[in-house]
């Protein structure tokens, strides 16, 4: 027997021996060198957190605001595609792994399960749902309707695959959906899913989408949109100017396009440009509680985990989802009364500084 996994590495130790060879490639993998992938994580070693003492901690919340709901802590369960495949718990298992955990799960567009089931699974408890924007509409919108139907109370419009990024592993493992497995976006759009490669499902994303795209989205939603994939300043303005909620300042995890910078690092110019307008969102490479506090630090409202929970849902189904989640959790929490920060608004730009040289 394994000793209990106390930390996300552990997860993703126990993940790797768990999943088979395309799989694992699959979901560690990034895209070219993996220059990107290994940045994201690599920069939150850069940051040095900067405690400040004689603050009362002894009453210390993790809890905090998205887009007006509450959550447990500020994290939020990344859209992670293809989850079955992880583990038969997939998103279902992974919706009552956040609603047990008090936060948000986001549900990809190309998930393994339709967004009523996932609704179903984990009832009453709030949901985001992430869009591709197909080039066949019609699906887009079927999938859109039925997750505003299912009360999902935010979509996020991811804009930086206009196309699969040059996945390596998958190439040399020759990755391609298993056929016991449906997802039901892309069977809608080209009648089945097994056997169909990375590359295959993002060309059903439509490469022509524009900023006039995300006004008609925002114009015909009735829950608040999200753009995630945001990298530049340039596009931060950009999107406040067309009315979004908030941003996710995001590189895919490191798996569209490779020799981009960390995240962390994108973080400063993108809150400076929105200037408190929006809420800013982060992810990517986020592993420990106090790489959120960086975050938070750096300005952002909330972060993303897209890996982590899914180490824990390939090691052990919905309850090593849970378990990651509880650990960033509890991680956070120390972290806070550890800085000085009574909760996660306390947390300050003061309290980090990025280390030269390093
Ligand atoms: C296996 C895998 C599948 C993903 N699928 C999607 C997806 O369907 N839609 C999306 O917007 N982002 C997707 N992402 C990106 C995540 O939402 C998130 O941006 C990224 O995982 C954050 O980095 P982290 O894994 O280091 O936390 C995926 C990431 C991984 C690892």
């Amino acid at each position: 027997m394994p000793p209990d996994p106390i930390n996300v590495s552990d997860y993703e130790r126990l993940a790797a021996d768990r999943l088979a060879e395309g799989p694992l490639g699959y979901y560690a993998g990034g895209a070219g060198d993996e220059r990107t992938l290994r940045e994201n994580v690599a920069a939150y070693a850069r940051h040095a957190l900067r405690p400040r003492v004689l603050v009362d901690v002894s009453d210390v919340t993790t809890a905090t605001t998205v887009l007006g709901t509450e959550i447990s802590m500020p994290v939020i369960v990344a859209p992670v595609a293809l989850q079955k495949m992880a583990h038969p718990d997939g998103e279902c298992g992974m919706a009552r792994a956040a609603a047990d955990a008090g936060t948000i799960m986001t549900l990809s567009t190309i998930a393994t399960c339709t967004p009523r089931e996932v609704s179903a699974a984990a009832p009453g408890t709030p949901r985001w749902f992430q869009v591709y924007v197909f080039r066949d509409r019609g699906v887009t919108r079927a999938m859109i309707d039925e997750a505003i139907d299912c009360g999902y109370q935010a979509l996020a419009l991811t804009v930086d695959a206009p196309r699969a990024g040059r996945r390596e592993r998958d190439f040399r493992s020759g990755f391609s959906v298993p056929d016991d497995l449906d997802m039901p976006a892309v069977t809608a759009a080209v009648g089945h899913t097994g056997g169909i490669t990375v590359q295959e499902f993002f060309s059903l994303v439509d490469p022509a989408l524009t900023w006039k795209d995300l006004e008609q989205l925002i114009a015909d939603s009735p829950v608040p949109v999200l753009l995630k994939g945001v990298q530049t300043a340039e596009d931060a303005r950009l999107a406040c100017e067309h009315g979004v909620a908030g941003i996710v300042v995001s590189n895919h995890g490191g798996r569209q396009l490779d020799t981009v910078e960390a995240t962390i690092d994108l973080l400063p110019e993108c809150v400076e440009a929105v200037d408190g307008r929006i809420e800013v969102l982060v992810d990517g490479g986020i592993r420990r509680g106090t790489d959120v506090l960086v975050a938070l630090a750096l300005g952002a409202r909330a972060v993303l985990v897209g890996r982590p929970t899914l180490w824990g849902l390939a090691a052990r189904g919905e309850a090593g989802a849970r378990h990651v989640l509880e650990i960033l959790r509890s991680e956070i929490e120390l972290g806070q009364v550890l800085l000085g920060a009574p909760d996660p608004g306390a947390v300050q730009r003061a309290h980090v500084r990025v280390k030269t040289g390093a």
